[in-house]
C-alpha cells in the first residue's frame, strides 16, 4: 500500500514501474528518500510483471541534490552509495524522468539509470564544490564517461549548471521532450525494452577516457587558481577527475570516497554549507511573510545618473523592469546614459550578452531632466550624493509628486532614513535600499527598515530584490548600517596599526592572505580617499587628509595608499611612509612591529565585536545576516563563512580573552568586548 505521505511512492503501469519522489521542496535525498527508492526498487526488480523502471519527481524539480541538513551528522543507512550500487547493478532498464534541475546527488542519480529522458527546459549540475565539497556518489567517476573529462572538468569546478539542450548534445540526456515528461518517457521506455536491446551501464564506457591530454588538468587548475583563490574543494574535484582517467571504476570510486570525507571533515565546507543556508535564511523575515501582501512594481524610478544610479538603473534593465533616470541637467544625464551603454557594449565585447539582448535592455532605460516623469513609477529610488539637506528636500519633493502607494527608497550608505523619511506625508513607505558598487554587478542589497517602514513595503523589497537577482539583507538604520559600521572599525585599527609602525604593504597582504579580494588599504584607494573629506579642516595628523592634501586621491588619481600603473598595478610609496611615519609624530605614537597575527587579530576582532554590538541593538536580527552582508558585499571569503561563522569557529571565550588582552595592553576603551558577547561566551554558547 501506498501512504501519500511517503517520500517514495510506488506505482504500477501495466509493464513499467514508476518510482515517484515526493520531497517537497527540492526533492533532495533525505534518509526517508534514500529508503523509499531502494526498498520500491527491489519491489520492482522482484516483480516478474515488472519490465522496465521509470524514476519521476514530484513537484518543482528533480532530486536536486544529497539532503545538505544531514551533512555532519552521521549517516543513517542506506546511504546514498548503498542505494546508487541497487540502482547501477539492477538487471531492468530504469530510465530517469527530469524536470527542473538535476544538481549534485540527483544527477548523480540519474547517471546510475540506463537511460535519461528530460524536458528541453531542465538543467543539469554538479554544484557540490560551492559547498566546498566533490560529488560523492560516482558522480565525479560517472560525469567524465559521458561527457568526457574537459567539460566535467569545467561542470564540477564551477558548479554551474548546463541546459537540457546542451546536455543533449554531450549525450548526458537521451532524448528531449518539450512537454508530458511522464508519457514520453513511458514511451521511450517501452521502445527500449520492445527492442530487447542491451541496456548499457555508465560505468563501463570508456571510450571519453581515452587519449586524454594532460594539459586539460593544467589548465583547469590554472583557471580556479585565479577564479576561487584559497578554496580546496576544486582541487580536490580536479583530482577525482584525474583518477577517472588514470584510474578503474572502482578505484576511481574510492579515491573519490577518501577525498570527500576528507572534505566533509574540514573547516572549509562546514563553512560553505554554513553559508547556503545563512544566505536562505536572510531572506526571511520574522513575523513577516515576504510571499503576501506585497505592492506591484512595474516601473522604477531612479534619480541620480552617476556610477552608483547607473548601475541599479542596469540592474533593473537587466531584469526586465523599465527604468527612468532623472539627472538636474541634459549634459549630465547624456554622460550617465552613455556610462551605461559603454558598459553594456563591454558586455556584449566580452560575450556575456548578445547585441539583441543588450538593445532590449538598453531600450527599457529612459531619462529625463524633470523629477515628474517619476509620477507614475512604483518604486522611486533616491542615488545621489550624500548629504541630508539634499536629500531631505528631495524626498519632500518626491512625497508630492509620486503617486499613491509608491515606494520611496533611498541609496544611502549610512544617513539616518528616520530622518529622510520625517519629511514625508508618507514614512511608512519609505525605505532603504543600500546596493553596491558597481550595482549592476554586487550580489548584496542592505534593505533599511526606517522606524516607520510598513511590513508590505518590507515584504514587496525582499521579493523585489529577488527578482532583481540580489541577495537581500533586512538591516535597521544606524551609522553605516550593517556593513559600513562594522568595516569602518576594520579601517580604522588598519589605520592604527599603519601609524604605529606596520607596513601598509605587510598589513594588506595579511588581508589578501586571510581571503580577502584585497587590503584594506588597496581597498581605500579604490573607493577614493577623499569620500568624506573635508578641505576646510585637516588634520595634520590624520593620513587620509594629508594623502588627500597632497592630491592622492587614490586609483582615480593613479596614487593614493599606493602608486598606480596605467594597468591600476600598486606599488609601495616612499611618500606614504614618510607621510604616515610624521603623522606618528605628531600624534605621539610610539612605533613598532607587529607580527601577521598580530595584525590580523587586530584587523578582525574588531569586527566581531561590532557584529556583537549591532546584534544587542538589534540592528541585524541574525548573526547569519551579517555573514551574508560581509561575504556578498566586502569579500569575506565564503570558506571561512563571515565574521561571525569566524568567531564562532574560533571561540568566543577566546575572541573575549584576545579583546580584553588588547584593551588592557593598549589601555583603550575600543577593545572593551560587548555585553552582548561576552554574556555568549559565559555561557558557552555561539553566535
Ligand atoms: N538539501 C537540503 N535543503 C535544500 C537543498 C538540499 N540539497 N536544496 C535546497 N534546499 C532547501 C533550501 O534550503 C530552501 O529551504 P527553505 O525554503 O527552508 O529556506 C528550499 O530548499 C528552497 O531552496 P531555494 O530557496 O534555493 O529555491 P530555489 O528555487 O531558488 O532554488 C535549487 C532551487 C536550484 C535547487 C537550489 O535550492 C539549489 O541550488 N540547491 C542546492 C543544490 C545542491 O547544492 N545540490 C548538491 C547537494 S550536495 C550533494 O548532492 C552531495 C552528493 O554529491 C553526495
Amino acid at each position: 500500500m501506498n501512504d501519500v505521505n511517503e517520500p517514495v511512492r510506488y506505482q504500477l503501469l501495466d509493464d513499467v514501474a514508476l518510482l515517484i519522489v515526493d520531497n517537497p521542496p527540492v526533492n533532495a535525498l533525505s534518509h526517508g528518500v534514500r529508503r523509499g527508492l531502494k526498498e520500491n526498487l527491489a519491489r520492482a526488480l522482484a516483480d516478474p510483471e515488472v519490465a522496465a523502471v521509470v524514476l519521476y519527481c514530484e513537484g518543482r524539480t528533480f532530486i536536486a541534490g544529497a539532503d545538505i541538513s544531514e551533512f555532519g551528522h552521521p549517516v543513517v543507512e542506506p546511504d546514498l552509495r548503498q542505494l546508487l550500487d541497487a540502482l547501477d547493478m539492477a538487471d531492468k532498464p530504469i530510465v530517469a524522468a527530469i524536470h527542473g534541475t538535476a544538481l549534485g546527488g540527483g544527477l548523480e542519480t540519474a547517471l546510475c539509470c540506463h537511460y535519461r529522458v528530460a524536458l528541453d527546459i531542465a538543467k543539469f549540475g554538479l554544484p557540490e564544490v560551492q559547498l566546498g565539497l566533490l560529488p560523492g556518489a560516482g558522480g565525479t567517476q560517472r560525469l567524465p564517461r559521458i561527457i568526457g573529462p574537459e567539460k566535467a572538468l569545467v561542470m564540477m569546478t564551477t558548479g554551474v549548471p548546463i541546459s537540457a539542450g546542451e546536455a543533449h548534445k554531450l549525450g548526458l540526456v537521451d532524448q528531449l521532450v518539450n512537454d508530458d515528461l511522464l508519457s514520453n518517457t513511458l514511451i521511450f521506455i517501452r521502445e527500449k525494452v520492445a527492442r530487447g536491446q542491451h541496456h548499457s551501464r555508465v560505468r563501463d564506457k570508456q571510450e571519453k577516457l581515452l587519449d586524454v591530454a594532460p594539459e586539460i588538468f593544467q589548465q583547469a587548475r590554472h583557471s580556479t587558481t585565479h577564479k576561487m583563490r584559497g578554496f580546496l574543494a576544486p582541487e580536490y574535484n580536479i583530482r577525482c577527475v584525474e583518477a577517472a582517467v588514470t584510474q578503474s571504476f572502482d578505484q576511481g570510486c574510492q579515491t573519490e570516497a577518501e577525498l570527500f570525507a576528507e572534505l566533509m571533515a574540514g573547516p572549509q565546507s562546514e563553512a560553505q554549507r554554513y553559508f547556503f543556508f545563512a544566505e536562505r535564511q536572510a531572506a526571511k523575515v520574522p513575523n513577516i511573510d515576504v510571499n503576501r501582501s506585497k505592492r506591484p512594481i512595474a516601473k522604477v524610478g531612479v534619480i541620480g545618473g552617476g556610477l552608483m544610479g547607473g548601475g541599479i538603473a542596469m540592474n533593473m534593465a537587466n531584469a526586465g523592469i523599465p527604468v527612468t533616470i532623472v539627472e538636474t541637467s541634459s549634459e549630465a544625464l547624456q554622460r550617465g546614459l552613455n556610462t551605461i551603454r559603454k558598459n553594456y557594449e563591454s558586455t556584449v565585447r566580452k560575450g556575456r550578452i548578445s547585441d539583441s539582448v543588450m538593445q532590449q535592455r538598453y531600450a527599457l532605460i529612459t531619462g529625463a531632466i524633470d523629477l515628474n516623469a517619476l509620477a507614475d513609477c512604483d518604486l522611486i529610488i533616491e542615488a545621489v550624493f550624500e548629504n541630508m539637506a539634499v536629500k531631505k528636500e528631495l524626498f519632500a519633493r518626491l512625497d508630492g509628486l509620486a503617486k499613491a502607494g509608491a515606494i520611496l527608497a533611498s541609496n544611502t550608505s549610512a544617513l539616518n532614513l528616520n530622518d529622510i523619511a520625517a519629511v514625508t506625508q508618507r514614512p511608512e513607505s519609505v525605505i532603504g535600499l543600500h546596493f553596491f558598487s558597481p550595482a549592476h554587478i554586487m550580489k548584496l542589497l542592505e534593505i533599511v527598515r526606517c522606524e516607520k517602514t510598513a511590513d508590505d513595503v518590507i515584504a514587496t523589497c525582499m521579493a523585489f530584490s529577488k527578482r532583481i537577482a540580489k541577495v537581500p539583507v533586512l538591516v535597521g538604520v544606524c551609522p553605516g548600517f550593517v556593513g559600513n559600521r562594522i568595516l569602518a572599525v576594520r579601517q580604522q585599527q588598519a589605520a592604527r596599526l599603519a601609524l604605529e609602525g606596520a607596513s601598509i604593504e605587510a598589513i594588506d597582504r595579511v588581508l589578501y592572505d586571510f581571503g580577502f579580494p584585497m587590503g584594506a588599504f588597496q581597498m581605500a584607494d579604490l573607493a577614493g580617499l577623499d569620500i568624506g573629506w573635508d578641505s576646510d579642516n585637516c588634520d595634520p595628523s590624520d593620513i587620509r587628509d594629508r594623502l588627500c592634501e597632497l592630491g592622492r586621491l587614490g586609483q582615480k588619481t593613479q596614487a593614493g595608499f599606493y602608486d598606480y600603473d596605467d594597468r591600476r598595478r600598486p606599488t609601495p610609496a616612499t611618500l606614504v611612509s614618510e607621510v604616515i611615519a610624521d603623522c606618528a609624530v605628531l600624534k605621539g605614537v610610539h612605533r613598532r612591529d607587529a607580527s601577521d597575527s598580530d595584525i590580523l587579530d587586530r584587523c578582525l576582532l574588531p569586527m566581531i565585536n561590532e557584529g556583537a554590538k549591532i546584534l544587542d541593538e538589534g540592528i541585524a536580527g541574525r548573526a547569519s545576516d551579517i555573514d551574508v552582508v560581509y561575504v556578498y558585499g566586502y569579500g569575506w571569503p565564503r570558506y571561512r563563512g563571515g565574521p561571525m561563522h569566524y568567531a564562532n569557529s574560533v571561540g568566543l571565550s577566546k575572541v573575549v580573552e584576545k579583546l580584553r588582552k588588547l584593551q588592557s595592553t593598549t589601555g583603550d576603551i575600543f577593545w572593551e568586548p560587548s555585553p552582548f558577547l561576552v554574556n555568549l561566551a559565559e555561557r558557552g554558547q555561539r553566535f
